[in-house]
């Protein structure tokens, strides 16, 4: 079999375009991440249409772009890695449609990566390498989920949220305290003048066995005192943005206690946009094992994660047929090992 050494990353799931160039030697030698979150932030949250059109925007320069800053071009791809599933399925097809005609024309082979398995793998790209097995907790506004990664292609999925992901809730409550999206950075820095006691917000699902999420009702529960009270004052706004966060942060340990307990890995992969909360950082560090956190840009939606996992499959066999392919829903435990 071909040995494939470098492949192109697309990654077009949600509302980043993320292109990276990724070599067997040499790892990730360019990466470049186009965020809408400036076209987004008027409605509050993600509009998948306005996705799919800023995604055929960016798509064509930004795969340039990072061509050039890696200082090589097509002619050098043997492969081409894109983001198949989960997500948007606007965004994914745009990404799906770019990258597999990209292979065709230049006759080398196309895989469509399932974009949680590019998240689980992301660690696996820096310096501080986890050891396998390890828990992952994925935390961002699309998703919020505990894996336990055995090995490459095998996840155990141990528990997700049952409504809003992390992410999502601190967009929705800093949307009620009046704060720009997105909502998580300035939740937190909004917390940072709060008292964390302040308000008794619930800890959902964590009084019961389990490792599934829920944060709906916190959401309520903040919205309930947002609605009683008659003025929105810089120091309430900072009260319930820190006990919100604290809420959030206690929610979270309790069940990867549980997740590491049950499983008994010695090693716990923070990721997402979430993962760059200081509170929740904090809050870690009280975990009896390894706590490691890849940089941001490996954390959050990019090229270089779907580049990666897209390398992984394509060296051991794995090829898609000529048809386009994209999936909105896609169960993480289907996929086959390597
Ligand atoms: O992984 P990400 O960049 O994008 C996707 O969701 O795909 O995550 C974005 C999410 C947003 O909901 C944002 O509010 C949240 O991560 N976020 C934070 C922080 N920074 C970003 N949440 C809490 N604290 C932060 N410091
Ligand atoms: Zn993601």
């Amino acid at each position: 079999m071909t040995i494939i050494q470098s492949v192109l990353g697309i990654e077009t799931s949600c509302d980043e375009t993320g292109i990276a160039v990724y070599e067997g030697v040499g790892g990730i030698k360019s990466q470049c991440v186009y965020s809408q979150f400036e076209l987004h932030s008027h409605y509050g949250g993600v509009v998948p249409e306005l996705a799919s059109r800023d995604h055929i925007r960016k798509i064509s320069p930004l795969v340039q772009q990072t061509l050039d800053d890696a200082g090589t071009s097509v002619d050098s791809l043997d492969g081409v890695a894109y983001t198949s599933g989960p997500g948007l399925i606007g965004a994914l097809m745009v990404g799906a449609a770019f990258g597999r005609s990209l292979a065709w024309s230049l006759d080398v082979p196309a895989i469509g990566v399932h974009h949680m398995e590019a998240h689980l793998l992301a660690p696996l790209l820096t310096e501080s390498k986890p050891s396998l097995p390890f828990v992952a907790l994925l935390v961002s506004g699309g998703h919020t989920l505990l894996v336990l990664v055995e090995n490459i292609g095998s996840y155990h999925l141990l528990g997700q949220t049952l409504d809003d992901a992390v992410g999502e809730a601190f967009d929705k409550t800093a949307k009620l305290l009046g704060l720009d999206y997105p909502g998580g950075p300035e939740i937190s820095r909004a917390a940072e003048r709060g008292d964390p006691q302040k308000f008794s917000f619930p800890r959902p699902m964590t009084n019961r066995p389990g490792l599934d999420f829920s944060f709906s009702g916190l959401k309520t529960a903040v919205k309930n005192v947002v609605e009683s009270s008659s003025t929105l004052s810089s120091q309430f706004t900072a009260d319930i943005a820190a006990s919100f966060e604290q809420a959030i942060a206690e929610t979270l340990i309790v069940k990867c206690k549980r997740a590491l307990n049950q499983t008994k890995a010695q090693t716990l992969v923070l990721s997402g946009g979430v993962a760059a909360n200081r509170t929740l950082r904090n809050h870690m560090k009280r975990l009896d094992c390894q706590v490691l956190y890849p940089p941001m840009d490996l954390c959050t939606d990019n090229g270089a994660m779907i580049a990666f996992a897209g390398y992984q499959r394509l060296n051991a066999g794995y090829r898609e047929p000529l048809s386009i392919s994209s999936q909105a829903r896609w169960n993480i435990e289907s996929l086959k090992g390597l």
